[in-house]
């Protein structure tokens, strides 16, 4: 059984993730989206409010599971029977933090492998920053962003 995780800090989730999340229930018996707890670092959404978007963004799929983590990755992998680790992959610039944090996984934990999944053209530069700045200017988020996100980034902004 392949229980993959895909693991990141969906603040907020965007159609670039859920295209990554789809293909990966292809390749997955189960999918854990893990969400990073990290109080270090200032979010748009709290960890509750990234819960409910990616719980009703993922509703259709029933291999998905929503559930978020805190420490190390690799350790969370092992207490959950998660033999492999999904990332995206877009431009070239994403490359060398990736290779970074899939060679360092693979020395603390050998036996979980990462699988790449290239993001799809155009989702290539769709990133959760790109997001926020073009809804702190008021942008047209429509194409980057599932209706629902939208919505809560629209609320959280009107505020
Ligand atoms: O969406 P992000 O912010 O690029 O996701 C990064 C994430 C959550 C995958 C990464 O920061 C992570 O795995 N953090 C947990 C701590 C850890 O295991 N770090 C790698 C070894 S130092």
């Amino acid at each position: 059984m392949r229980i993959g995780i895909y693991p990141g800090s969906f603040d907020p989730l965007t159609y670039g993730h859920l295209d990554i999340i789809e293909r990966a229930t292809k390749i997955c018996d189960r999918l854990i989206v893990g969400i990073l707890v990290n109080s270090a670092k200032k979010s748009l959404f709290s960890l509750e409010e990234r819960t409910e978007c990616l719980e009703h963004c993922c509703r259709v799929y029933d291999t998905v599971e929503v559930v978020s983590f805190s420490g190390l990755l690799v350790d969370f992998c092992r207490e959950n029977q998660i033999n492999c680790i999904i990332r995206g992959l877009r431009a070239v610039s994403d490359f060398e933090y990736e290779i970074t944090l899939a060679s360092i996984n693979r020395r603390l934990a050998a036996d979980v492998e990462t699988l790449f999944l290239m993001a799809r053209d155009e989702n290539l530069f769709v990133s959760s920053s790109l997001v926020k700045e073009v809804a702190t200017y008021n942008g047209d988020i429509s194409t980057l962003v599932p209706p629902y996100v939208a919505s809560r980034i629209r609320q959280t902004f009107s505020v």
